[in-house]
């Protein structure tokens, strides 16, 4: 035991590791792959996406804050939308010796060989956000129900039309998703899709572009401008007459590359009104442009609520106790149905912004100015 904790310490380099191992290399679903009796003090490696995403900012401070809350310390690395980097940031914080991992994916394809080091490294992993695909080396997935938020945007867009209350249209509507290499990605859109696809079967919502199959309108890592490029092309090749009625966006940051589009080309005024814009992640630029009647809709996750999730989850497989899950049937990464805990997404527009954020504590009036 003595020489075991010595050597690990050795690896980690870590001379201030107090953990005291009692059982290691247990796995299996559900399982903890490292027991011990003692965690207080460990550290957990968090690496978020991005930092140009003001959503993945706040991630990362809540789960630090909700860690070091339960006794832990952290670091936190931002992979910069890149996923080799990210990649070889899960590698640093393995070798610096973190206890446990929480992963938001950039590219969720490319973690394989780097969760299998944190496997034989006995170290949990946390698929938050974004499931990450084609590996065992996962343990649980925190995350929203991502189909639903899918379904409110598409929902959002047939009522906020009047389809849902017998307006015939027919109404011109443009599709975005998400980035192709994010498992949310065709949640989101086949969510809003089994919501809209009715209405374009019967030709009440017609998509000018032609754009309409998932891998034709994916925006790589989310890209605003790269949004705004697209809906710049669709304006001017399709739009020379009529106008758009709806856009769905899946992403408050691609939301607003639309807008831009759109206003460049004169959207916005009385006789070209902007279209119903739908979007997620209630960003803060986002509901001020919710508030000042430019984007219509967004859908509001709660973060901390998410923190909260994915720092119990490794809280309890480092002390060998059962996360509480809600899932363990939707997230096949593949290699195996990951157990999940699903929060709710919830919509919001004009109407009800101030009752869900600003009561609900997570923008102040002031932030909204
Ligand atoms: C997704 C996430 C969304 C949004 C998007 C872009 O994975 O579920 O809420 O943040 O990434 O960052």
């Amino acid at each position: 035991m003595r020489n075991r904790r010595a050597a690990l310490a050795a690896i980690a380099g870590a001379a201030s590791l107090t953990l005291t191992l009692t059982a290691c290399g247990q796995s299996g679903e559900g399982g903890s792959k490292e027991k011990t009796n003692d965690v207080k003090g460990a550290t957990i490696g968090i690496a978020m996406p991005t930092k140009s995403s003001e959503r993945w900012i706040s991630d990362g401070e809540n789960v630090v804050k909700d860690l070091e809350a339960k006794g832990y310390k952290t670091k936190l690395v931002y992979g910069e939308d890149d996923s080799a980097t990210q990649v070889s940031q899960i590698e640093n914080l393995i070798t610096q010796g973190v206890k446990g991992l929480i992963v938001a994916a950039i590219d969720n394809k490319s973690l394989n060989n780097v969760l299998q080091e944190a496997a034989d490294a006995h170290i949990p992993v946390i698929s938050y956000d974004r499931l990450i695909l084609g590996t065992e080396n996962i343990d649980y997935y925190a995350s929203f129900d991502n189909e639903k938020v899918g379904k409110l945007q598409g929902q959002y867009i047939v009522d906020k039309l009047g389809l849902s209350k017998g307006r015939k249209g027919p109404f011109n509507i443009e599709l975005f998703a998400g980035s192709n290499d994010d498992n949310n990605t065709k949640y989101f859109f086949g969510g809003a899709m089994s919501v809209l696809q009715p209405y374009l079967d019967k030709k009440q919502l017609v998509v000018r572009s032609g754009q309409t199959a998932l891998n034709k309108v994916t925006t790589l890592r989310w890209d605003g401008t790269t949004a705004q490029k697209r809906m710049e092309d669709i304006l001017t090749s399709s739009y020379k007459t009529g106008r758009v009625d709806a856009v769905l966006s899946p992403y408050d940051g691609i939301s607003i590359g639309i807008l831009s589009a759109l206003k460049s080309d004169g959207y916005g005024s009385a006789d070209k009104p902007l279209p119903v814009i739908t979007g997620q992640d209630a960003e803060l630029a986002s509901v001020k442009s919710i508030t000042a009647g430019q984007q219509t809709q967004t859908v509001y996750k709660d973060l901390r609520k998410l923190a909260e999730v994915a720092a119990t989850m490794v809280d309890d497989v480092l002390k060998g106790k059962k996360p509480e899950v809600n899932d363990t049937k939707t997230y096949d990464n593949g290699t195996k149905v990951v157990p999940a805990y699903l929060l709710q997404p919830v919509s919001v527009d004009k109407s009800n912004y101030k009752q869900v954020l600003v009561d609900g504590g997570y923008y102040t009036e002031a932030d909204l100015k």
